[in-house]
């Protein structure tokens, strides 16, 4: 599974070949830095726009240490929120490809504050469609959620059958695809959405009270804090490894296929892993470098509101209509990721 899948590597090189100017909303962000990396990389123009919501300038700052000058010179940075209608006008000037990424993520964090949620995820990304589609965009990509799946509980997850939501997080995700849907009726506006499941890779926020499970772990491993699971462990995910999303943004972007437009796909590995495994592969990739945590024990905590009990997708249709063919499974991107893990806490003493 690492090799580069087939429509990537070709995808790659018409990129390469041909320069196109794009928008990344939530650059400063974990996935979002990571797509600005890898166009910036093919010699691609990029605006991107960030708040700082929830992002980092560090983020920026990181990828254009990766990059060659000349690469990083074809970079733009706004800073701006998606709620400003005028800041979302500006940022679509010219722009053949929107990605949009900027929200506010987390379950919690929606149930806490649903407002917030609100304001970002469905104000802004209204903001976000009406200025592509006025700017004459070529298509706008977008970050949808697994989280859409609600109650829905067979698995694997099937893109045209979900359930009803379970947070404001998920109703926000779900009026995306409702917003996407109508703007591509009644606008013939061309539009992808990708429904993430639990992507994690380097630059994920590993602090705050909302930090993704495999980054708050890892972090609590490496300066010798407790690890809580949330309920008995034996919640499942489908974890994905930050290269498969950034390799569905860019397909799905330039797709020529007809029947992939207008459309939703899960974007993930199909497979499943539960919490108590997870923790075992984290303390197993973090025992190579740091002997001391093998012995490490996680405790138990609650089940946490709003969250599903086992999470898989089916990707056959992403396969079949945008070539997606994840690069990374679970294990291969924890192996990718954990170095970043590892030199940030040994930096700066755990103030990542
Ligand atoms: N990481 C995952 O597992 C996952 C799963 C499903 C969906 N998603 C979605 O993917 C996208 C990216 O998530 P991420 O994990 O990179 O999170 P992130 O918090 O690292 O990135 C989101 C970025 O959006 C910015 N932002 C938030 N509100 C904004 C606003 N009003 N104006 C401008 N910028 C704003 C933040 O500052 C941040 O940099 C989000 O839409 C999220 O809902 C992520």
């Amino acid at each position: 599974m690492s090799a580069l899948p087939t429509a990537l590597a070709a995808l790659e090189q018409r990129l390469l070949a041909r320069r196109a100017r794009w928008l990344v909303t939530g650059s400063a962000g974990f996935i979002g830095s990571h797509l600005v990396e890898k166009l910036l990389g093919l010699g691609q123009t990029v605006v991107g726009l960030d708040n700082f919501a929830t992002g980092h300038r560090r983020n920026i700052d990181e990828v254009q240490a990766l990059l060659a000058p000349e690469q990083w010179q074809l970079h733009r940075f706004i800073e701006a929120d998606i709620c400003d209608p005028d800041a979302c006008r500006e940022a679509c000037i010219g722009v053949d490809f929107v990605l949009h990424q900027a929200a506010l993520g987390s379950v919690p964090r929606s149930l806490a504050n649903p407002q917030a949620t609100n304001a970002a995820n469905i104000d802004g990304f209204l903001n976000m469609l009406v200025a592509a589609r006025d700017a004459g965009v070529r298509r706008f990509v977008y970050a949808a959620s697994s989280s859409t799946y609600g109650d829905h509980q067979a698995l694997p997850k099937v893109e045209d059958t979900i359930g009803r939501p379970l947070s404001p997080y998920a109703v926000t995700k779900l009026v995306n695809e409702l917003y996407a849907e109508v703007f591509a009726r009644c606008y013939a506006f061309p539009s992808i959405g990708l429904r993430y499941f639990n992507v994690f890779g380097a630059r994920q926020d590993p602090q705050g009270a909302y930090a993704a499970v495999i980054p708050r772990w890892t972090r609590a491993l490496l300066l010798g804090e407790p690890v809580t699971i949330n309920g008995d462990g034996e919640t499942s995910r489908d974890f994905c490894f930050v290269d498969n999303a950034v390799q569905a943004n860019l397909l799905a972007a330039t797709s020529d296929e007809p029947a992939a437009l207008n459309q939703v796909y899960n974007v993930a590995v199909d497979d499943r892993t539960t919490l108590n495994r997870l923790f075992e592969i984290l303390r197993d990739a973090l025992a190579d470098v740091r002997p001391d945590v093998r012995q490490v024990q996680a405790a138990y905590g609650e089940f946490r509101a709003g969250d599903v009990r086992h999470s898989q997708a089916d990707i056959g249709k992403a396969r079949r209509l945008l070539g997606y063919l994840p690069s990374h499974a679970l294990q291969a991107g924890v192996q990718a990721a954990m170095p970043w893990y590892v030199s940030r806490f040994a930096v700066t003493g755990g103030d990542a």
